[in-house]
């Protein structure tokens, strides 16, 4: 097994065909055979590509515009009853959707018609969950006559992302969902190594990464608050450098040698609640990885934090609400769902979302 899959992690690196792949590609066999601290070589600096840029999006689109104005509560029954941890799933599903080939469902894609490897394959997509989540709402979607072929597992993706940090911030975070995303037709796993900030990276490849995607240091931070949920493997990180206390009980979680199975919640304080308590987290260096710690390594990025940390005094939240980053976290989700969106000349709508429509012939 595990020959199978560093041969698959050499063929990623291979098809891709970019040294820096291959250096991602070796950690992830590092990581394979149980080391914590990946050998990295640095990443070249990338341009920041245009601004996200998607006119044809639409608040209330399905309502507006299609035959399936219940869309949006049908993907919100779907979510409704999903476990904290599938919920956390749902969130990520839609960060590793948008910064691979944009929010186009690339991600759902189990099989395309080159046969090549699909993202949901690319090591960083491993630990993925969620899926079923977004299988039921479009087949409950695709169940009505009026939704068939109508809604993007994309948009579906956007939505269910939105429900999920909803109910995950006790409804704190609201926002609404710009629509009309088509399906892409292909999917790469090499491109997960290439576009995915991986937990190891220090703030300046993590900013350069976001900064590809049209995302600011600002949105970065913003949007690092989602590790306020969720679990982590043990070999996504290195307890070297986390607060003593943490890193201690991290270890006896994880055994040594780190038992690659065995998985910890990314905040231990309040795992299943959407909520500032990373940004303190981040502060007292009670954070996992090294992408997290970075964010105090700039005088920017550190006021940023301090300023997401500040809880609202009783007075405060009755005059003012809830905290700055509930609603900047909704405004950068959004600003997320607008990379490298497709149009209906670039995509399609699918009727599964895990297959091309017609579907791809087996290889
Ligand atoms: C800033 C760069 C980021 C890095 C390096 C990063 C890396 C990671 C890693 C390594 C994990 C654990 C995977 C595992 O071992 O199973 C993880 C989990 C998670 N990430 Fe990120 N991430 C980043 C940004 C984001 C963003 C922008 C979001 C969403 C807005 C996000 C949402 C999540 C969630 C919700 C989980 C927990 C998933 C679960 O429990 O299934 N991350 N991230």
């Amino acid at each position: 097994m595990a020959n199978k899959l560093v041969a698959l992690a050499v063929l990623a690196s291979l098809l891709g065909g970019v040294s820096c792949e291959l250096s991602l590609s070796l950690s992830i066999i590092y990581k394979l055979y149980g080391y914590t601290t990946p050998i990295l070589r640095p990443y070249p600096i990338r341009p920041p590509s245009p601004a996200p840029s998607a006119p044809q999006l639409l608040v209330g689109y399905y309502a507006k515009n299609t035959t399936c104005p219940k869309a949006e509560e049908i993907v919100r029954n779907a979510v409704k009853n999903a476990s904290p941890g599938i919920l956390a799933g749902l969130i990520r599903l839609f960060f590793h959707d948008c910064f691979v080939r944009g929010c186009d469902a690339s991600v759902l894609l189990e099989l395309t018609n080159d046969g090549i490897p699909t993202e949901m394959r690319g090591g960083p997509n491993l630990s993925l969950r969620g899926f079923e989540v977004i299988k039921a709402a479009k087949e409950a979607l695709e169940a009505l006559k009026e939704c068939q072929g109508v809604v993007s597992c994309a948009d579906i993706l956007a939505f269910a992302a939105r429900d999920a940090s909803y109910i995950l911030s006790g409804g704190y975070i609201n926002y609404d969902v710009k629509a009309g995303r088509y399906d892409g037709f292909k999917s790469n796993a090499s491109e997960t190594f290439e576009e995915l900030p991986p937990p190891f990276g220090d703030l300046s490849l993590t900013t350069s990464m976001f900064a590809a995607k049209g995302l600011d240091e600002k949105d970065m931070v913003i949007l690092s608050g989602a590790h306020s949920i969720g679990q982590s493997g043990c070999s996504s990180f290195s307890t070297a450098s986390i607060e003593p206390v943490l890193g201690k009980k991290l270890n006896e979680t994880c055994g040594m040698p780190v038992n690659a199975a065995t998985t910890v919640p990314m905040d231990y304080k309040t795992k299943d609640t959407l909520d500032i308590q990373y940004y303190k987290n981040v502060i007292s260096n009670d954070v996992l990885f090294k992408s997290d710690a970075s964010l105090t390594t700039s005088t920017q990025t550190k006021s940023l934090v301090e300023t997401y940390a500040r809880e609202h005094s009783s007075l405060e939240r009755l005059f003012l609400g809830p905290e700055p980053w509930y609603r900047d976290f909704g405004k950068a989700m959004v600003k997320m769902g607008d990379i490298e969106v497709k149009t209906s000349k670039e995509g399609q709508i699918r009727e599964k979302c895990a297959f091309i429509k017609p579907p791809p012939t087996p290889y």
